[in-house]
């Protein structure tokens, strides 16, 4: 029971004016003696007296702490109180100007041309960091190959210059997520401090697409406001991030980006790849504004898996968003914590795939590439030209592959295999190219900086053209007319 009216008094106090006080020491006094009257032993322990009030900061720039003290209030047969008497809170200064004497320095200094070692000679002090307790003063004699611990710093010394703890009464601590040193409070996963992982929901999915395409595909909204986001696979495909405003932020556009760190959605995300074997992406979140996870598949799809943390209100939009466009819900989903299932209608295990099949497009008419100039443009800035047949065709959201038997090069900036798949960026290709015609075609190469992939990319009203004799020997003509 007094435990629980301590730790009740401690959450309180700050607000506490302390009036309410002399009735309550009143009341306890009269307690103490009844009990005393009636023979019972007044066991347990004394009360807190209120918080006093923050000190100022022990440091006039940057990171020191400030501290308030309280008082155990006992009777003689009264134990301890339960708790400390002082808390310490980080208070954080604007930055030290260039030149300023850290805290330690200026402590060891204090014992420059003193005589301190029992004996006359005196010497210049430096702070000294390879000794076992960070917290004592050690100081080396600058010039000898001796260090002398000159006992504890004072309480606000950084342990270290450039780590976050700092010395209180000999021992290093760092602030928890409410400020003060030596709490234990953190953040949730929802970026609560001290929090129960309560005001969010964990999302956790595996993207198993067959990847009967390759080429990009949806993995994924990752909605705004998500926090401890990862996603992971093995295979040779990439992962690929784009911002709400459309824009890649890694690996878009067929173009295989570095492995580092980007900045997105108002979060870093770190993006590693090692070579043939795993790529990863993580960000901490949380993000401001929505992101779209796809992958950018060469290979059968092994499975994606991907997690974040989601503020509940979040959730609900984003179920119903995923069963709108059929994502990711093709397998079970484990380890999805979801309390509301009343509310958030059930997802469905099995989803017919998504058909892109043989509707007609609305495809908007083409640029107009005719033209001599244009050709030379072409041949000129190509990697390939090449004569080739149309061998088949598959189109996505974003891009239409084509498989084509090369049948005559003109031009090469490296080899060409009798069977090329041939890129076009967009869903709706320009020029379109039907299946089971030749044509003449000028095709860039792109590889990825780590040199594994590479592609050949048709441009956007780039030069493709039915073959035809005439054209054969337009084409050779082209190729006396390029710079050198
Ligand atoms: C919140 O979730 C994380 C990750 O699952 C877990 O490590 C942590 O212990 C949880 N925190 C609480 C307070 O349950
Ligand atoms: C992928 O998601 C984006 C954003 O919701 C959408 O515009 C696009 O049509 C989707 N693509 C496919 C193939 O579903």
């Amino acid at each position: 029971m007094g435990k629980l009216r301590q730790r009740e008094e401690e959450r309180l106090a700050p607000g506490h004016t302390g009036r309410p006080r002399p009735l309550r020491n009143l009341l306890l006094l009269l307690w103490t003696l009844l009990n005393c009257g009636l023979g019972v032993n007044a066991q347990g322990p004394g009360e807190w007296t209120p918080w006093g009030s923050w000190s100022r900061c022990s440091s006039s720039c940057g990171r020191g702490l400030s501290v308030r003290r309280r008082q155990c209030v006992r009777f003689p047969r009264e134990e301890l109180c339960w708790g400390d008497t002082h808390e310490y809170r980080l208070c954080q200064l604007p930055e030290c100007p260039p030149g300023a004497v850290p805290f330690r320095d200026l402590q060891c200094a204090l014992y420059n041309g003193h005589p301190v070692l029992g004996t006359q000679k005196t010497y210049q002090w430096v702070p000294f960091y390879g000794a076992p307790n960070q917290c004592d003063l050690n100081c080396l004699a600058e010039g000898h190959d001796f260090y002398h611990s000159f006992g504890r710093v004072l309480d606000g010394t950084p342990c270290r210059p450039g780590t976050q703890g700092l010395c209180v009464a000999g021992r290093c601590l760092s602030a928890g997520c409410d400020g003060l040193l030596g709490s234990d409070a953190r953040e949730d996963r929802c970026g609560r401090c001290g929090g129960a992982n309560d005001s969010c929901l964990f999302v956790q999915r595996v993207f198993r697409d067959a990847g009967a395409f390759a080429g990009y595909w949806n993995v994924t909204l990752i909605p705004e406001g998500a926090r401890h986001i990862r996603a992971a696979h093995r295979s040779r495909n990439h992962l690929a991030l784009m911002g709400g405003d459309g824009h890649y932020v890694f690996n878009g556009n067929w173009a295989v980006s570095p492995p580092g760190t980007y900045e997105a959605a108002g979060t870093r995300v770190v993006y590693t790849r090692v070579t043939g074997s795993e790529e990863t992406l993580r960000a901490a979140g949380p993000t401001s504004e929505d992101l779209l996870l796809q992958v950018l598949l060469q290979e059968p799809n092994p499975g994606v898996e991907f997690e974040f943390w989601l503020p509940r209100e979040r959730y609900g939009p984003f179920q119903a968003e995923a069963q709108g466009q059929g994502w990711s819900l093709r397998q079970p989903q484990p380890q999805e914590v979801d309390p509301q299932s009343p509310e958030s209608p059930a997802a469905p295990t099995v989803i017919p795939p998504r058909t892109l099949g043989p509707t007609p497009d609305p495809c908007p008419p083409c640029p107009d590439t005719r033209g001599r100039a244009h050709r030379l443009l072409h041949y000129c800035g190509s990697d390939f030209v090449f004569r080739a047949r149309v061998l088949g065709r598959v189109r996505q959201a974003q891009e239409t592959r084509y498989e084509v038997r090369v049948q005559l090069i003109y031009k090469n900036r490296s080899p060409l295999r009798a069977l090329e798949y041939v890129w076009a960026p967009s869903r709706c290709p320009c020029p379109p190219l039907a299946l089971h015609r030749d044509y003449l075609l000028a095709a860039r190469r792109l590889i990825s900086p780590d040199g594994t992939q590479d592609w050949l990319l048709l441009p956007h009203a780039g030069y493709a053209r039915p073959w035809s004799p005439a054209e054969d020997s337009r084409v050779r003509l082209a190729a006396r007319h390029c710079p050198l």
